[in-house]
Parts: C-alpha cells; structure tokens; sequence
C-alpha cells in the first residue's frame, strides 16, 4: 500500500538519517549487523530471519517469488491483483509477470499521489534559459496528461498502439509518455537530436499512425527545426496520419493538413481521463537502441514489471525519501530519461528535474548553479559529462552552494578513477556516496551499483560492485563455462529473471532470443565483460564485442581506453603498450550522442571496409568519422 506524504515514510526517511541508533551500535558491538531490514526496506517485514543487506538479498534472490510478491502488492496500485508472480524461463526466452493483474501506469505516477498531497511539486523543469524553472505539481501534472489522454482517444489513438514523441524533455513530454500509457496506448520516445532518416525508421518500424514533436527545440542556446524534421521524415512513412505540434518557441511554423497544435487542442479536452485497466504484461513502451548490426532494434518493456522495478531501484539505489529534489540529467530520449527522470520519481511520488540544456552552457558551472538553486538531493548524471568538466577547472563547481547534495550518480559508461575521484571530492566534497550505476535499455533499471549496502560498507572508487536485490550475476569463460570462484573475468549474464527485464524486441523475437538467450543457454546474456573482485565485487569492463585477447588474458575496451585515451601521459600506458603495435593519433573519436564510442566504425576503417560503416544516424557529429578516415588513409600511406 502507498504510504502517505507526511507520515510513515517521512519517519522511516527521519530514523534512517539520524544514523546508527543506540541499538545497532550494540549489533555492531557483537558482530551482527546495523541494518534494520524492515526499517530500511517497509515491504520486506514479513521475510523471516532476514537481517541485514546481505541476507535481505539472498533472501531476494533464493525467495524471488516472495520478495516480488510483496514488493509489488505494497509500492504498486493494482485494479485487479495479480494471480502469479512470474511465468519466466530464460533457457526460452519467455518472461512474463504479475499476470492476471491490472492497473494503470498514469493512475500509480499521477493520482495517487493527487489524493494525498495534490500541491506537491511533480516536475520542475530546468529550461535551456537559465534561472527560468517552471514547476508543475502533481494535480498539474494529472491535468494536462488527462487533457492529453482525452484528445489521443478523440483521434483514434487506441490500446495497440504507438505514438511516436520527438520532443526535447520537457513537461509535455512527460504528459505525452503518461498520456499514452493512460488511455493504453504504448510510446516510443526518440531522441529529439536524431536525423530525420533515423526518426523515420523509427517510426516505420512502429507503425505509428501518431507523432507528438514541438515547433523548435532549444539547447545550449541553439534552435533546433524540430517541426521540420518531422516533416521531412514523415515523407517516408505511410502510417503516420497525425502530428500534433507543442509550442517551445514563439516562432509559427509551416503546418499540413495532418498537423494540429498541441495546446490549442488540449484546451478543448476535459480534465478527467478514464485510465484503461492494463494488463501487466500489455506493452508500456518501445525504446530504440543501437545494436552491433547497425540497425536499431526496439526494445519492449511492459507495464507493472518495468515501473515496479524503475520506482524501487529509484528508491533503495539513491536513498531518495520524500520531499528530495532528484536530478537526472539524462534526455527523455534515453532509457535513463525514462526510468530516472519519468518513472521511477513519479511513481514514488518524488520531486524530478526535467534538464532541458547542457553541462556547459552558458557556462561550465550549469549543473551546480542548478543544484544550488533548485536544492537537488541526488544528482545523477554520465562520466563524459563528468570528465569534459574537470577540464575546466574546480573553481566553476565551487562557485556554487552544494550543501543539498546527498548522493551522486554515474551512468552509461565506466567511470574512470580520475574522474570517479573528482566526482567525489570536488562535486560530493567528500560526503556523498557516488553510485556507479550499471545497467541498460534490456535491463529496465539498475543491476548493479554500490547502493543499498549498510551505511558503513566500503565504496570501491569506479566500480558497479553490488547486485541490486533479486538480481544474481554470473560470469561465463570463453567456453560458456559458468565461472564460480572470485578474482575472474568473463562475461556478464543474468541468472534470474527479475520484473524490470525487456520481454522481445519489437517485430523481431528471433533477434531477441538470439542476442540475449542463445550465446548461454538458461542465461540473459548483457553483452558486456566483467572481473568479479576478490571480495566478490563486480566491475564492467566493457562491451565483449570489443573485447582484445592478449596470452590468455582478457582485456576491455575500458580498462584500454582509461589508459590510452584518458591518461596517456602516465606510466600506465606501458603495462597496455604491448598489445599496440601501431598507433593513429586522432583528435576525437567517432561518439554517439548519449557519449558511446562507435567501435564498430572504427573496426570497419582499420579492415578498410569504408563500404559497410552501417547506420551513423546516432553520431553526434559524422565529421569525426571522416577525420580517421583520413587519418588512417595517412598512416597506410607513410
Ligand atoms: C554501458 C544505459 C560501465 C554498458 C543505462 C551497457 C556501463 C551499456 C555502465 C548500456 C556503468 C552502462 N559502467 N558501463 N556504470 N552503465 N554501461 O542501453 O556497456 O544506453 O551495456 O543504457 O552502457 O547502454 P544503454
């Protein structure tokens, strides 16, 4: 059951932060230890002899059915209850959960939270213009959604199907995701910085009949013709019979029998919305992601397993408790935007900022002037971001009032120990833990970062190290052996299924079963290596299709790039050296806009094999791509 603002849950978040009590200082005394399970965790008070962290994940993964059980009876709003926990078998591919239940995804981020504290503030969206926030309440926020819902259904927008949203993140992004998910319908969120070619085949390949996109977009103090991409792309889709158009800009832009401006409509619709009961396993939403093909595959997560999962990692991975400010700096566009920004806060009830600029405009102090202003709690961002800040100096971040911060966060990438360190001391001043979050799009949420643990548990600096609760890693050797002891690499796969997971990838359950079930039989497979320490902590390093074999030993792209690229004056360089026999110097790398290295590119110039580059439509800037072809064309030449 949802527990009201102002009560049980505030007292839990008050007992907490007062620290270790009189008596866990006396369990600590006789080697038990501090944690108060059921304090910590509400749901879990019915599991017996559970006490501690460690037991209460044991517990999470040897009791799966019972520790999702009550998870979901308690954080989640059912219609109807569910009749089985789960119905899952890795070795086919089949995940399914909560069946028989129904609910509504808009009714557990929106309403509930209208019924016990309607002023709350729901979303403060931090404009490309800086220090002109605007803040939107819960019962705000229900308002435009149902307004939204209302004029989806009038236009046909029905249960089955995908509505397209090419907007920057901004609240009637939010509204659009939630609007969706409200009357039934699924969303696929694309990246407001895509080419019109790469938001066409997103759209073809869902078959959308609706696009919701705003005139212009604006970022870092550039327009972008947002509209107009639109246009462009929809040339190529025949589905597509509807574009309703928001305003972000005053400029008037060119409009088709198919457009409709979004606010006009919306102001004819009423505020109420009757949300469809969904079953749990009816789709949520599609989300694009590229694979090592080329071509993007969409992957699918559906309705209680997904927000179930964002709302509790959001919760017990960043302490969040009610009344915080909780940062995410990820675009809509991501699946960081969609769990950290959107899903996870709302459906706790939480206060989440809606980031609409960058790390370094209009200067680099950005992200802690934010900070400073709207008193962000948990700020939760990428080590790319982290690493072009440090370059301009500490003083931008010490120029700002940071006493709000309690815990930072990292994602998307491994974090570097250079920049790890900086995060923490400069960013955190040495009082914020810094989560290393590991996870992806297949993943729904967090899998493995440092938090929870008890409160006085070792952080290791740049490393994901523990298991979020019900999820149990394993690591494979070259021959598909499961490798049992400590202090191994091999790669990372999931031995359980856990509520959060993708189900299929849209019009492609062959591609699915081949990419994450077939290369181990039994096992989700991540697609990424990890070294599992000798205190059975993991670290990722990097994405196995890179993976560089050197005598035996495995070596990632990450521990390679962390030596080479980032600090290549230190002495490092020379336990890594043996392994390069010819070096190309290159003054950037070839990166996709979420801050990805497109390896696959530059595997395909070192092969000479310019004809098959495959999709680029996700580089950040396709320049960089030629600079090593002609980089490389100079080396072979010499
Ligand atoms: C990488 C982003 C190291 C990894 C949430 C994964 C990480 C891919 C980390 C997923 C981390 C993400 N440390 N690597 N903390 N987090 N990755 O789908 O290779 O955009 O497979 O999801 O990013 O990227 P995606």
């Amino acid at each position: 059951m949802w527990l009201p603002c102002r009560c049980t849950t505030k007292y839990v978040a008050a007992s907490i932060r007062r620290g270790v009590s009189a008596s866990s200082l006396h369990a600590l005394r006789r080697g038990r230890s501090s944690w108060n399970s059921a304090a910590f965790m509400p749901e879990s008070a019915g599991f017996e002899g559970v006490s501690g962290r460690d037991a209460l994940h044991d517990y999470s993964v040897s009791h799966s059915e019972n520790f999702w059980a009550a998870v979901a009876r308690q954080r989640l709003n059912w219609i109807r209850p569910f009749e089985a926990v789960q119905d899952c078998d890795l070795s086919q591919g089949r995940i399914k959960w909560f069946e028989g239940g129904k609910l509504n995804v808009s009714v557990n981020c929106l309403d509930r939270h209208v019924h016990t504290c309607p002023e709350r503030v729901a979303l403060i969206w931090e404009r490309d213009e800086r220090g002109s926030e605007v803040r939107y309440t819960y019962r705000e926020l229900l308002e435009i959604t149902c307004r939204l819902g209302n004029l989806l259904r009038r236009h046909g927008v029905k249960k089955g199907d995908c509505v397209t949203i090419y907007m920057p993140t901004c609240p009637l992004a939010v509204a659009s995701m939630l609007a969706c998910a409200r009357i039934g319908a699924a969303h696929n969120v694309v990246f407001a910085g895509f080419s019109s070619e790469a938001l066409a085949e997103r759209i073809r390949d869902a078959q959308s009949s609706t696009v919701i996109t705003v005139n212009q977009g604006v970022r870092g103090g550039k327009i972008t013709e947002l509209k107009r991409t639109v246009d462009a792309a929809v040339q190529s889709c025949p589905t597509v019979r509807q574009v309703f158009v928001a305003m972000r800009t005053e400029k008037r832009v060119e409009v088709t029998d198919r457009d409709f401006a979004l606010e006009e409509e919306m102001l004819k619709e009423d505020v109420v919305c009757e949300p469809a009961a969904m079953d749990s396993e009816d789709v949520l939403f599609l989300l694009y992601t590229s694979g090592s093909t080329g071509k993007p595959k969409g992957l699918v997560h559906t309705q209680a397993g997904y927000l179930l999962y964002a709302a509790l990692t959001h919760r017990y991975v960043f302490g969040y408790h009610d009344g915080d400010v909780f940062g995410c700096v990820a675009d809509i566009g991501w699946i960081t935007g969609h769990s950290y920004t959107v899903y996870g806060p709302l459906a706790n009830g939480g206060t989440t900022v809606l980031f609409e600029s960058t790390p370094v405009y209009p200067d680099p102090g950005r992200y802690w002037d934010m900070v400073e202003r709207l008193r962000i709690n948990q700020f939760y961002g990428a080590p790319t971001a982290i690493r072009l800040l440090i370059r301009y100096g500490d003083q931008w971040v010490k120029k700002y009032d940071r006493s709000s911060l309690t815990t930072l966060g990292s994602v998307g990438e491994p974090i570097n120990t250079e920049a790890w360190e900086w995060y923490n001391r400069v960013v955190g001043e040495g009082r914020c833990p810094v989560v290393d979050t590991w996870w992806q799009t297949e993943t729904g949420g967090i899998c493995i970062a440092p938090k929870p643990s008890e409160p006085d548990a070792e952080i290791v600096p740049g490393m994901a190290m523990r298991p979020f609760f019900g999820i149990k890693p394993a690591l494979m050797d070259t021959e598909g052996k499961l490798l049992t002891s400590n202090n191994e690499s091999g790669a990372l796969c999931m031995a359980q299924p856990w509520p959060g997971m993708a189900r299929t990838i849209h019009n492609n359950h062959q591609r699915f079963l081949e990419t994450y079930f077939q290369p181990y039989p039994g096992y989700f497979f991540t697609g990424d290596g990890a070294y599992r320490s000798q205190e059975g902590y993991y670290q990722i390093t990097g994405r196995l299709d890179d993976v560089i074999n050197v005598s035996g030993h495995r070596i990632g792209t990450a521990e390679i790039e962390d030596v080479v690229v980032i600090r290549s004056d230190e002495a490092h360089l020379s336990d890594f050296i043996l392994i390069i026999s010819v070096t190309q110097f290159a003054k950037r790398l070839p990166k996709t806009r979420s801050g990805k290295i497109m390896r696959r590119v530059l595997r395909k110039v070192v092969d000479c094999d310019l004809d098959s580059l495959g999709d680029l439509s996700t580089l950040d800037d396709p320049a960089a791509v030629q600079e090593i072809i002609e980089g490389h064309e100079k080396l072979l030449s010499k």
